[in-house]
């Protein structure tokens, strides 16, 4: 088995955010001659494979998810030498690159788009979604999952566009071959210079029920926010979740997807060694022996509150079984649409030993895990409660709902847009404790503001300096993966104890045993575990600097305290 493990497999990979993580020029924006200075960083923490969110040009109404050149970089980032500079020096080090691909819709500046709306005969005008209204109104009721009606009317041609997202995300016609095989040709641009795969943003929104009926349903959207506002239970919060599932289900997941998924996977098949990995959840993804997306993310798994012990065994019960034979998991705590797990999963007291428990966590459940860059220094998210200032436009939405919706007064309103709208997690990297974090020089604004716990020691410099920082945690915890490749191959076993908040598994194959004991609670917790004889067995990582006590068959383990224990080879 550990030999024909493929790369994408063992390989931990880390999202780079372009426009925060590191700005090059001194223009308050991230860019490829920064991310190039930070190379020999990247290097020095482990990571193996890193997925850049787009780099592409474009308008900025999505913060680069709409594109207008899929062939170029946004020229605040760079160039394409600089990109190529950035992907040879990955590679230099041994660290895969994959891309972000927007399939599902390009920006409203896409030359494509513009051609499509000049004219009814244009030639591209079938590229994207047109149709007749309904007498004065949209072609039916479906929602835009961005907000609104998911039609914007073209009054130079009378006809409706249909849009998933924001109106200035056109989606594109997949029913066309044409526009497979132009966005097809996008995707071999970059497999050609030489890049390791792609991460397929919402993959499961690229095809619409071809009947395009209404929807029947009994709330409207403004009523579906107002039960997300005052959700409180985990039962309430399942109720607004199916009532989003049944608003959009004409508009995502439809059987047609498949097949372009096959098709995309023999484009990349055709290049040595390259990966597919799908921006859902929906195991349908990985196909029937192998032919779809290498990779879907175990979003469930980060679909709580509460990391508990439970949680992680209900999610892994779920998901392997779901997991089509050969087929490989892939898992990770947060992305530059979710809040920061450091806040997210953090109780706001154990913040920082929650976080090395839950980095020990994701390293060791079997699959892939991904990283979101920022996390291994603890950045935490950042309210910008300044309307004015909101970067995301999904803050403004969610700003404005709140007042409409809820009547809420200007200042909730603004905390609701902060909350619910994604510029908390995407502020610049800390690098030090110097004006702006380091990240671009003192007196230029960054494009975001930066989160001053960049002061209180979030930053890298400073813990880089520090043996018991998090960041030296992460270093150490990723080498402790590489290590021990039980941790990537070995077959997972959760072993049952008698004490429910502590997570006891098995990584194991052939070659070594380990044994992995997790306190996800907030208070010490003994457990027995009768399979081994723990004192035999050899500590290799814990997640706080007190020993734990280990009796033959027990282990009382501090509040929040993980441990990977191997079992010692015996030797002669
Ligand atoms: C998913 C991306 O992760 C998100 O940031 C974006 O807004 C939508 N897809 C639309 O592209």
């Amino acid at each position: 088995m550990r030999e024909q493990i493929k790369w994408w497999q063992k390989a931990v990979f880390y999202q780079i955010y372009p426009r925060s993580f590191a700005d090059g020029n001194g223009d308050g924006i991230g860019d490829f001659k920064g991310m190039i200075a930070k190379l020999d960083y990247l290097k020095e923490l482990g990571i193996d494979a890193a997925w850049l969110s787009p780099h592409f040009p474009s308008p900025y109404v999505d913060c680069g998810y709409d594109i207008s050149d899929y062939r170029g970089v946004a020229p605040e980032y760079g160039d394409l030498d600089l990109f190529k500079q950035f992907l040879n020096g990955l590679h230099a080090r041994g660290i895969k690159l994959v891309l972000d691909l927007v399939l599902n819709h390009t920006s409203d500046l896409h030359p494509w788009f513009q051609e499509s709306k000049s004219s009814l005969n244009n030639p591209k005008r079938d590229w994207y979604i047109w149709k007749k209204g309904n007498g004065k109104q949209a072609p039916n009721n479906w929602y835009s999952a961005f907000g609104g009606s998911a039609w914007e009317y073209d009054a130079a041609t009378d006809e409706y566009y249909y849009h998933y997202f924001f109106k200035e995300q056109p989606d594109l016609n997949w029913k066309n071959p044409a526009v497979k095989e132009a966005m097809f040709n996008e995707a071999r641009f970059w497999l050609n210079m030489g890049v390791d795969g792609f991460r397929l943003d919402a993959v499961g929104t690229i095809f619409e029920d071809e009947s395009y009926s209404n929807i029947k349903l009994k709330i409207d959207q403004d009523e579906l926010f107002r039960l997300s506002q005052i959700a409180e239970t985990a039962k309430d919060h399942t109720q607004v979740h199916l009532y989003w599932m049944k608003m959009f289900k004409h508009q995502v997941d439809q059987p047609e997807v498949h097949q372009i998924m096959k098709d995309l996977r023999k484009v990349i098949n055709k290049y040595e060694d390259r990966v597919l990995i799908g921006e859902t959840d929906d195991v349908a993804f990985y196909g029937n022996n192998d032919d779809e997306l290498q990779l879907n993310f175990n979003f469930p798994l980060m679909r709580t509150k509460k990391l508990s012990a439970e949680h992680v065994r209900k999610n892994q019960k779920e998901r392997l079984s779901a997991l089509p034979v050969g087929a490989w998991p892939c898992n990770t705590l947060g992305n530059h649409d979710s809040s920061r797990a450091f806040s997210y999963f953090g109780d706001g007291v154990n913040d920082n030993i929650q976080a090395r428990l839950n980095l020990m966590l994701l390293l060791s459940l079997k699959g892939t895990p991904f990283l979101y860059n920022g996390e291994e220094i603890g950045m935490s998210d950042y309210l910008i409660t300044d309307p004015k200032k909101f970067k995301d436009p999904l803050s403004t939405l969610y700003y404005n709902l709140d007042k409409k919706v809820m009547g809420a007064p200007e200042p909730n309103a603004s905390l609701t847009g902060a909350e619910r709208g994604r510029d908390k997690c995407r502020t610049p990297l800390q690098w030090t404790n110097e004006p702006n974090a380091g990240f671009c020089p003192a007196g230029i604004e960054p494009w975001l503001p930066v989160n001053p716990d960049y002061r209180k020691g979030i930053n890298v410099k400073e813990q880089e300096k520090q043996t018991d920082s998090l960041l030296n945690f992460y270093r150490f915890m990723l080498k402790v993966r590489r290590e021990n490749p039980a941790l990537i191959s070995g077959e997972y076993q959760e072993i049952e104890t008698d004490n429910q908040s502590v997570l006891v598994f098995y990584r194991r194959d052939a070659q070594q045993v380990l044994l992995l004991a997790l306190n996800l609670s907030d208070t010490e917790q003994q457990v027995v575990v009768n399979t081994h004889d723990l004192y035999k067995m050899k500590i290799i990582a814990n997640t706080v600097k007190q020993q734990p006590n280990v009796s033959i068959h027990s282990l009382a383990l501090s509040s929040y305290q993980g441990l990977i224990l191997s079992e010692v080879q015996i030797s002669g």
